[in-house]
């Protein structure tokens, strides 16, 4: 596999997706962070991969972004849109600003990293993106709209885009995530956590690492044949 670029890989999900890419053979692993710069330069020496900031919501940075990246290791051959951040807030009391807050960072910033790496795959005729959802996307969580909305966003988007990507050679796919245990949920109270929890078929539940190598998966030519797809991994709890 050729170079590729993980967003928010400083901590959770990408953490574990930067480490299992970097531990590939040949590996050349791009990733971002917003604010923990300590995290990125704590994974980057752990890791062997590379660090540049990145703010989803920046609507200027994306290609500056992929320029410098490619310029450090080489035309990008895979792009992990894994940033996001959760936002909870019953839908009658959601301020407009954390709507767009919430939707814009987790719905507009992916289109924004897609856009900025899909016409480099698409001149080069190969590529693959691999989308991090969310189980809320497909099962409603109370409190979650916004979150909701913008991760399954992400699904529409995923099949749209394989359409257009296919044509050039470009796949693009997701993962669908349930719940893992990151900062990200580190603040939900454990009556919420065991009802996330209740339905899963495997007592080991998700860990990142899971998640990582469905990524890696999706990434790599083993999944040659499979675009437009979402990939549920939840210790079955949608079963
Ligand atoms: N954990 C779960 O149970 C779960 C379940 C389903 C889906 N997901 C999805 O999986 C992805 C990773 O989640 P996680 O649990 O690993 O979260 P996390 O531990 O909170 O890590 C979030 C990562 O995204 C970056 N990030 C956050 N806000 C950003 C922003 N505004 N601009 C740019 N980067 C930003 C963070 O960078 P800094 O370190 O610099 O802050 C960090 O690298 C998210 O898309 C999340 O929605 C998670």
């Amino acid at each position: 596999m050729g170079p590729v670029l993980v967003t928010g890989g400083s901590r959770g999900l990408g953490r574990a997706i930067v480490a299992a890419l970097a531990a590939e053979p040949g590996a050349r692993v791009a990733f971002t962070f917003s604010t923990n710069e300590a995290a990125a330069r704590e994974v980057e020496a752990a890791t062997g991969a590379r660090a540049f900031p990145f703010e989803l919501r920046d609507r200027t940075r994306a290609d500056d972004l992929v320029a410098e990246v490619e310029a450090a290791l080489g035309p990008l051959d895979g792009l992990v849109n894994n940033a996001g951040l959760r936002r909870e807030s019953l839908l009658a009391l959601t301020s407009d600003e954390d709507w767009d807050a919430v939707v814009d960072a987790n719905l507009g910033g992916l289109f924004r990293c897609s856009r900025a790496v899909l016409r480099g795959l698409m001149v080069r005729r190969r590529g693959s993106i691999v989308n991090v959802s969310s189980l809320s996307a497909l099962h409603g969580v109370a409190g979650q709209g916004a979150y909701a909305a913008a991760k399954a966003g992400i699904l529409g988007l995923t099949r749209s885009l394989a359409r257009e990507a296919g044509r050039r050679g470009v796949r693009v796919n997701a993962v669908v995530p349930g719940f893992v245990a990151t900062d990200l949920t580190a603040g939900l109270p454990a009556a919420a956590v065991a009802h996330l929890r209740a339905g899963e078929c495997l007592a080991r539940g998700v860990q990142p690492e899971d998640v990582a190598q469905a990524v890696l998966f999706l990434l790599s030519d083993r999944a040659a044949g499979i675009t437009g797809q979402s990939l549920v991994v939840d210790a079955g709890a949608s079963a």
